[in-house]
């Protein structure tokens, strides 16, 4: 079987992307890159640097020189990889409610998205990569061979959500996650560049209902078919 040599995986926040990513790339042997993890990345670093997002030439030039490293788990402690800045482990202080909260207006200044999209075009130009996003088969990777798109209702993805924190012994509110997760898809799907929207070539995978066994099993059919 001749597999597409990069993947692309794109859909609203928690619509488990990142599981069906990382379990999918296990299967066939890709590498699994989540660039969520680098919006995140600048948003904390633009939070820890000037308290504040809405700085935007300042948080463009930190997008262009803040180091972000994202290298194989150094440690079992749920993470599927470490996350540094400038030498920093920041895997879980990327995963607050505050990022949450501010992730989405650093996503939208263009700089950001430039300095992001260069590095994860380097990242996954040597091909046998799932590349996971909300741009990945429109702008970052538009020959991708295989682009889905994964779906689920918002309030289903609240769920998943929330027992994502409490599952890590967090405490979490649903209510506060659901009007959060539909503030961020508004946002997300607002801006004018790069919005969040199935590529024209991209298969929609609707996951309600399904277990995420059953996600992977039909991805790794598109993967076949494809
Ligand atoms: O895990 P979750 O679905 O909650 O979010 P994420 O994939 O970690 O992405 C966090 C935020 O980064 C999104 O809400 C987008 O604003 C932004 N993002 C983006 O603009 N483009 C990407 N390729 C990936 C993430």
């Amino acid at each position: 079987m001749v597999k597409p040599s990069i993947i692309a995986i794109d859909g609203p926040a928690a619509s488990g992307k990142s599981t069906l990513g990382e379990r999918l790339a296990q299967r066939i042997g890709y590498l699994y890159f989540d660039t969520g993890i680098l919006y995140r990345a600048v948003t904390l670093a633009a939070l820890q640097k000037f308290g504040r997002v809405d700085q935007e030439e300042e948080v463009s030039i930190l997008s262009e020189v803040v180091n972000i490293d994202v290298r194989p788990p150094s440690l079992a402690d749920g993470r599927n990889a470490d996350v540094c800045i400038d030498g920093v482990d920041v895997t879980w202080d990327i995963r607050t409610p505050e990022v949450d909260a501010n992730v989405s207006q650093i996503s939208a200044y263009p700089r950001v998205r430039r300095a992001m999209t260069l590095q994860q075009r380097r990242i996954g130009q040597r091909g046998g990569v799932v590349m996971v996003g909300r741009d990945i088969g429109t702008v970052v990777f538009p020959e991708a061979g295989l682009k889905i798109y994964l779906i689920a209702t918002v309030e289903e993805r609240a769920r998943r959500r929330f027992h994502e924190i409490t599952a890590r012994g967090d405490t979490a509110d649903f209510k506060r996650i659901l009007a959060a997760l539909r503030k961020r898809d508004a946002y997300d799907s607002g801006r004018k560049l790069a919005p969040l929207k199935p590529a024209e070539d991209a298969i929609i995978l609707d996951s309600e209902g399904l277990s995420i066994d059953q996600v992977v099993e039909r991805a790794l059919e598109l993967v076949e078919k494809a």
